[in-house]
Order: C-alpha cells, then structure tokens, then sequence
C-alpha cells in the first residue's frame, strides 16, 4: 500500500492575527490537508473568530473548509469578554481592523468537539490538532471520549517553560484563557507538543517581509500585509525590545509539518490551577519520573529555516489570490 504523503490537520483557533498567519501556513503547505477549523474564544469572542475564519478561507481559496463552533469560554466561567489588551494586538475585529469581505458561509451544525473526536476515530495517526487558543475544546474532548487521549496527535501553542509569560510573570495568553483546560490536556496522557514562548518569540517578523505581500498586489498579500502590520505596531508598544512580532500560531503549524524545526524536551507537565502561580506552566513533580514522557516542549528553534519556510508558504498562497 503506498502511504498518503498528505497528513490530515484541523486547526482550533481563536483567529486573531498570528492565528490567521496559521490558517496561511496550512493552506500553502501541500504536506496538509486542512480538514476543518474549530472556533474558540479568547483574542476575539468564538463567533468573531469563526466570521474571522470563514472570511480567510474564502480570501485564500479555501471556501470548502468547514468551521465547527466551539466552546465560547471557559470550562470554569459563565461567559467570555475580550480583553482590552487583546483588542490593542489584534484588533476590536482580531484581523487588525483591516477590511476583508465577509463570507456567505455559516459555521456548521456539528460542535467541534465532537468534530475532533469523529476526526481522531477517522483517521488516527494520520491526523494532527493544532490548537493556538485555549485548551477548552480539547479538554472537553478528552472528557467526552475516554479514546480521544490515547489516539490524537496534538501541538498546541501555548505556555512558556523557560521564558516569563506575556500575561504575567509565568502566564501565557492562551494557558491563562483557561488553566484547568489545559491541566486537564497536559496531565492526561497525551501526546502533546507544546509550543510556547520559549521558541515564538524568537520568530520575528518586520515590516520588510510584510512589504513583500503587499507588493504582489493581489488583494490577500494586501490583506496579510496590512493586517500584520497592524500586529507588528502593537507589538512596538507590548515588547519593543523584540523589533518585530512575534509567529507564535504559525510556528506551531510548521511543527505540526515538520518537528525537525524544534528541539524539544521530552517532561510530563502540568499546568499551576491554584494559589500565586495560576497559569504556570511547568514539569508535573508527581510524574517526572515515569519513564513514559508523553510531552515534548518545544525549547529550540531554528529560526532562519522556520522563516524561510513561513515566508514561502504564505506567499505561495497570497500571490495567486
Ligand atoms: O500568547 C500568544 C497566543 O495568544 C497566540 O495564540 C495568540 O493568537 C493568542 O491567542
Ligand atoms: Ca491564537
């Protein structure tokens, strides 16, 4: 039998800037198939994410891509409001406020958890999540379906193991959206590649490269250039120190694609629910010595490979749209 070089992916996002550089990354990587998007909450409400998304796909080409709602806040809260500072990165409308046509699609019928347990079933080793929000979908699938753990192949982006947080001293944004969520997630078993800011915020990107969109002159290099550009001047205030933006979405698809991007360290982890530390992300004390490791954390990266390819993926796709 001749093995299908395409592996299946389903990205679950909160789109927001890097997250739509992510939807990008996967459509101009023939080594994917992008098999749905599901939405969750947390750089804009889930509904606004899910608009985001449905709006992008038809832009890149993609108007066949289903989205599947997910859960609008956290496993804990009631509901969800977008933080003020959220707004100042992303934008009130996550696409840094720059105008793209909105889609005549709506999300689909079928939740997104149940998606992704139905998609694990399918197609097993043959599929990876990527999950740049909040881990409220997949732990919700963990919860749902006692198989989902033993078989899914996920990266997420989130956390921070080496690095301070970007929320706090030791939180990271999307960790901090929901830290039970991802306990759950972290502590139950599965394969798991965290990709947090350890390694994201060494992969920058300037107004250079964002130029190099515009210039093609087709209305979705416009639309990622100016949309980018408006991440890249937030992040002038939030971290100036960085000169650029950082891909943290991004990064995590190309892992999904190719691992050899990463060095990684193999440690079971948890995440800190309680007392000062809420929203850390650490090595689990209770499981650091079992022998099987079921996470890897992503603490190397090599960047001008990640950028080459980020660069050439990205605009494979806007030069033709
Ligand atoms: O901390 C960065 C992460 O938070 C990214 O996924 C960004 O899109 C936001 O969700
Ligand atoms: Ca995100």
């Amino acid at each position: 039998m001749v093995e299908s070089m395409t592996k299946n992916i389903i990205l679950d996002l909160d789109t927001g800037v890097d997250d739509a550089l992510a939807i990008a990354y996967a459509l101009g990587s023939p080594e994917l198939k992008l098999i749905g998007i599901t939405g969750t909450y947390g750089n804009v409400l889930m509904q606004t994410g899910m608009d985001n998304d449905l709006a992008i796909l038809d832009l890149l080409g993609a108007p066949d891509v289903p989205v599947f709602p997910g859960i609008p806040h956290a496993q804990e809260s009631d509901d969800f409001e977008v933080l003020e500072i959220s707004k100042f990165i992303h934008g009130k409308d996550g696409v840094g406020e720059v105008d793209i046509k909105a889609s005549d699609r709506k999300p689909e019928d079928t939740d997104a958890v149940d998606f992704m347990i139905e998609s694990v079933k399918k197609y097993g080793d043959d599929l990876v999540i990527v999950a740049t929000g909040p881990m409220t979908n997949l732990a919700a699938a963990i919860r749902k379906d006692p198989t989902f753990k033993d078989n899914a192949n996920i990266v997420i982006m989130g956390g921070a193991l080496v690095t301070p947080g970007n929320v706090n001293a030791w939180t990271e944004a999307n960790i901090s959206q929901d830290p039970e969520a991802a306990n759950e997630l972290f502590r139950s078993g599965a394969k798991v590649t965290m990709i947090g800011l350890d390694v994201t915020l060494q992969t920058l990107l300037t107004y250079k490269e964002t130029q190099q969109w515009r210039d093609l002159g087709t209305q979705a290099g416009t639309f990622l250039a100016d949309m980018t550009d408006f991440y890249i001047k937030a992040y002038e205030t939030t971290a100036p120190h960085l000169g650029g933006c950082g891909l943290h979405d991004p990064l995590a698809v190309a892992v999904a694609v190719d691992p050899s991007l990463v060095t990684c360290l193999d440690i079971n982890m948890k995440v800190d629910v309680e007392g000062p530390t809420r929203g850390r992300t650490i090595g689990d004390e209770t499981r650091l010595n079992d022998p099987e490791k079921t996470m890897k954390v992503a603490v190397g990266v090599d960047v001008d490979r990640f950028l080459k390819e980020f660069m050439s993926r990205i605009t494979s796709v806007a030069e033709s749209k």
